[in-house]
């Protein structure tokens, strides 16, 4: 059967590495797995009174994820955590109360950073926030990604030194989005 997986980048900026790593990693997936970004940079600053009238760019959102059967987030790391604009669009699909449209659906964390420890801190604060919405997120393998000369070759593909470790990253949550979806 055919998979739709819901792709959810951290951060906004144009020339993103995550936004790389992601569009490289997607080229790994299997043919039955098709990779959707979802739009975060237009959804507006969550505010509980807007709860019974949600903005269009929220109600696409959690549209989108509703028709995945998995999630990919990859997300930099800010101040040692996740990036507002990531946490405000896990706020919003979570609400109202009771319609969390993440529940369920099984994940993949992951992201890349300058500096040495990779995203570690990040991608935990968000898998506590994933076990929350009920989201089974994949364990092992982890990827913490540091940027360095070579990651991505000149066609914009992972880079030889890391390519089997991401090829069996991929392989490992394909499997784990079959075993949940
Ligand atoms: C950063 N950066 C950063 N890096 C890191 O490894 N740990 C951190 O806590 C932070 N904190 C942080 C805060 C803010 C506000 C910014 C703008 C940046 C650096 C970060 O890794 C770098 O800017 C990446 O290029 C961001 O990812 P994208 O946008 O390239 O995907």
């Amino acid at each position: 059967s055919q998979y739709q997986i819901a792709v959810v980048i951290g951060s906004l900026r144009q020339e993103s590495f995550n936004r790389q790593l992601a569009k490289a990693l997607i080229k790994l997936g299997p043919p039955e797995f098709t990779f959707k970004k979802l739009e975060i940079g237009d959804l507006p600053l969550y505010n509980q009174d807007d709860d019974a009238n949600q903005a269009d760019s929220v109600k696409r959102l959690k549209a989108e994820i509703s028709a995945s059967q998995g999630l990919l987030f990859v997300t930099p790391e800010y101040n040692r955590s996740m990036p507002g604009v990531l946490k405000n669009a896990i706020d919003h699909a979570s609400r109202p109360y009771g319609q969390n449209a993440w529940a369920g659906k099984p994940a993949g964390v992951l992201g890349i950073s300058i500096g040495a420890i990779g995203t570690a801190l990040a991608q935990q604060h968000l898998r506590n926030v994933l076990a929350y919405l009920d989201v089974p997120t994949l364990g092992q393998p982890e990827a913490f990604i540091q940027t360095k000369d070579g990651l991505f070759d000149e066609a914009g593909n992972i880079g030889a030194g890391s390519r089997e470790f991401l090829q069996t990253w991929m392989d490992s949550y394909v499997a784990w989005v079959r075993k949940h979806a």
